[in-house]
């Protein structure tokens, strides 16, 4: 894989892939911008070098219509003011007039495309798409690891197309922070999982319990192991046709020597409602009826002991319904426990980031990967296409 310092780009028209798919208030403004200004050195390295950028991304799932609340203009007119810079605009990525645009660029102008998946090609990895797309560029640089985990035309179509490619500088950062935490880490490598659904992050269970020293589960997901070991977890979340499945991991991780720690104490609540009645009880003391909802302090205590000498933390996912006040203590704990570690810390997916933020800590984290999915995808050990078709 070719390094984006080593290409020539002065005068060469260079197409950035980039995920633009940032959450929108109803009025249409961008509510939260990490994946926008996490790109923001690539797009300045090339155009100081001389370099033609033609930005193009999708949002949201149009599947092949144009919907004008996913139109990305907002987004251009947003990455102008960060960029203190003209961004212009086309209102479609293939086609005539985007053409014209491509071919007016100056050495250092930057242009942002519509939405790719205004297409349904997009998605398709349709070849014809993916060769409109490759004729308005020389060179290719991908910088969506957000969207890496997609095999579609904009990903590995066009990269297949175009001789000269390479990483943006996020998606180098976010390989860089993957390997050092998960292929090469300094140990004791600790994960801390948690979220709603053992189901959504079966993959990543398993790979990582080939690879951490220690495992620490909260989250609703945590309601499927404890049953499995035969605690009632009362009308707590759970997914029962999970209940062998969870059994195995256990199992599996007693073989290996990774020590699992589950919650031992609960807020548990009457109802899924911020204002329930609520108490902390012990795992094995929950009402009939009644829903954990968070973990509670005993557990935050046995989980902070858990990451106490850890030298790599890996988080995704977490310790309760933290969206609510009244449940957010156990993520905010363990958040900060992981902003105070001196551990090289990673966190990744939407509602860890989000938790990072609401606790403030976002300064004290080593690094929150842009990617849900995608970054999912990694820690399951996966393959993901948008790398692959940058070899
Ligand atoms: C994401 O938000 O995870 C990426 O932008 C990918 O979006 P998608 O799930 O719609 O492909």
């Amino acid at each position: 894989m070719k390094n984006l310092r080593e290409l020539s780009l002065a005068g060469k028209r260079v197409l950035v892939r980039v995920d633009f798919n940032v959450p929108m208030d109803d009025a249409g403004a961008i509510t939260e911008d990490s994946r926008i200004t996490g790109v923001i050195p690539t797009i300045e390295y090339i155009s100081g070098q001389g370099g033609r950028v033609i930005l193009c991304s999708h949002m949201g799932k149009p599947k092949g219509q144009r919907v004008e609340k996913l139109s990305l203009k907002p987004v251009a007119d947003y990455l102008a003011k960060l960029l203190n810079k003209p961004v212009a605009f086309a209102d479609d990525c293939i086609g005539a007039a985007v053409e014209v645009k491509d071919a007016a660029l100056k050495n250092g102008d930057i242009l942002l495309l519509e939405n790719l998946r205004f297409h349904k090609e997009e998605t398709d990895n349709d070849p014809v798409f993916a060769a409109q797309l490759a004729k308005l560029c020389d060179i290719y640089v991908d910088d969506a690891f957000a969207a890496a985990h997609r095999a579609h035309a904009s990903i590995v179509g066009v990269a297949a197309l175009t001789a000269e490619k390479a990483p943006g500088f996020l998606m180098q950062k976010e390989i860089d922070y993957f390997n050092q935490s998960m292929t090469s880490p300094v140990r004791p490598l600790v994960a801390l999982v948690g979220g709603a659904k053992v189901s959504s992050k079966l993959g990543a269970l398993q790979n990582m319990l080939e690879k951490v020293d220690r495992m620490i589960i909260g989250g609703a997901m945590a309601n499927t192991f404890l049953k499995s070991t035969g605690v009632d977890v009362g009308a707590s979340k759970v997914e029962d046709d999970l209940q062998d499945t969870a059994r195995a991991l256990l199992a599996k991780a007693a073989s290996k020597g990774v020590a699992v720690f589950l919650p031992v104490d609960f807020v548990a609540a009457s109802a899924f409602a911020a204002d329930a009645v609520t108490k902390i009880v012990t795992t094995k003391d929950i009402p009939k009826d009644w829903m954990a909802l968070d973990i509670g302090p005993a557990s935050v205590l046995l989980f902070k002991e858990a990451l106490q000498d850890a030298k790599t933390i890996v988080w995704n996912g977490p310790m309760g319904a933290f969206e609510m006040d009244a449940f957010a203590r156990g993520t905010m704990a363990l958040c900060q426990a992981v902003a105070a570690s001196h551990a090289l810390s990673i966190t990744g997916g939407g509602d860890s980031n989000a938790a990072v933020k609401k606790a403030g800590e976002e300064k004290n984290i080593s690094y929150m990967s842009t990617g849900g999915g995608a970054f999912l995808e990694l820690i399951e050990g996966k393959t993901l296409p948008g790398l692959a078709a940058l070899a």
